[in-house]
């Protein structure tokens, strides 16, 4: 099989450019952001911050030599990793950050973590097997959204069709 992360580094890329202009005008509407009483609040937007300034000046060295414990983003440059942190995960799948992570244990892995990274790993995967089917194009792309559209669990039906 062709190797996988160009293919990953792709998707990542794409899913983070078409959601960023978004981002802001969603961000009161992101869970545990709200201080609706349903969940702890969490401030995504700023941890992101923290972390910007934290890495500052080491935005596009590879994430490996910037943060303590990447697989998944090998050689991905530092600063991207936080968006994809932002865009790609949080959005994709309509959480903060501590859905996956311990506030501030950025490093540490959890449960979450590791189903993330298999994901991550299948979606490299489906990215080549859509190229095998004859009669699709060059841009054809399989992104956290493509399936998760905001939920983390992938809709079975469409909405209303019960
Ligand atoms: C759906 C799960 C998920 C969500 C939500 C998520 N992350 Fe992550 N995060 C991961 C995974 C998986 C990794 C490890 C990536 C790798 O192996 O390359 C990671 C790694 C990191 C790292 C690197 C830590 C280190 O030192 O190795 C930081 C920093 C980070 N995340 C911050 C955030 C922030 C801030 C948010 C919210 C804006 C966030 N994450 C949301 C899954 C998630
Ligand atoms: C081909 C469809 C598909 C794609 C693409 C996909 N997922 Fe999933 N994901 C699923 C399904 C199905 C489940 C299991 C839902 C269930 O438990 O019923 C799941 C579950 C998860 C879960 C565990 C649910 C939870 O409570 O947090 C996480 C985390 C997750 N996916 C992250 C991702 C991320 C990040 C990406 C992009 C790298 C991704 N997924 C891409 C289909 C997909």
């Amino acid at each position: 099989m062709r190797s996988l992360s160009p293919c990953l580094f792709r998707w990542f890329t794409m899913v983070g450019l078409s959601a960023l202009g978004l981002a802001a005008a969603t961000a009161a509407a992101e869970p545990g952001a709200a201080g609706d009483g349903s969940k702890p609040v969490f401030d995504s937007a700023a941890a992101v911050a923290e972390l910007r300034m934290t890495i500052a000046g080491h935005e596009n060295d590879p994430a490996e030599t910037v943060f303590k414990n990447i697989l998944t983003f090998k050689s991905v440059p530092a600063g991207r990793v936080l968006e994809i942190m932002e865009s790609g995960m949080n959005r994709a799948l309509g959480v903060g950050c501590t859905h996956c992570h311990e506030a501030g244990k950025w490093d540490v892995d959890t449960e979450k973590k590791r189903i993330t990274r298999e994901m991550s790993k299948m979606t490299a995967e489906l990215n080549v097997r859509v190229h095998l089917i004859d009669g699709i194009g060059d841009d054809a792309a399989i992104n956290c959204t493509t399936c998760h559209r905001g939920e983390t669990t992938p809709a079975l039906e469409l909405a209303g069709s019960h």
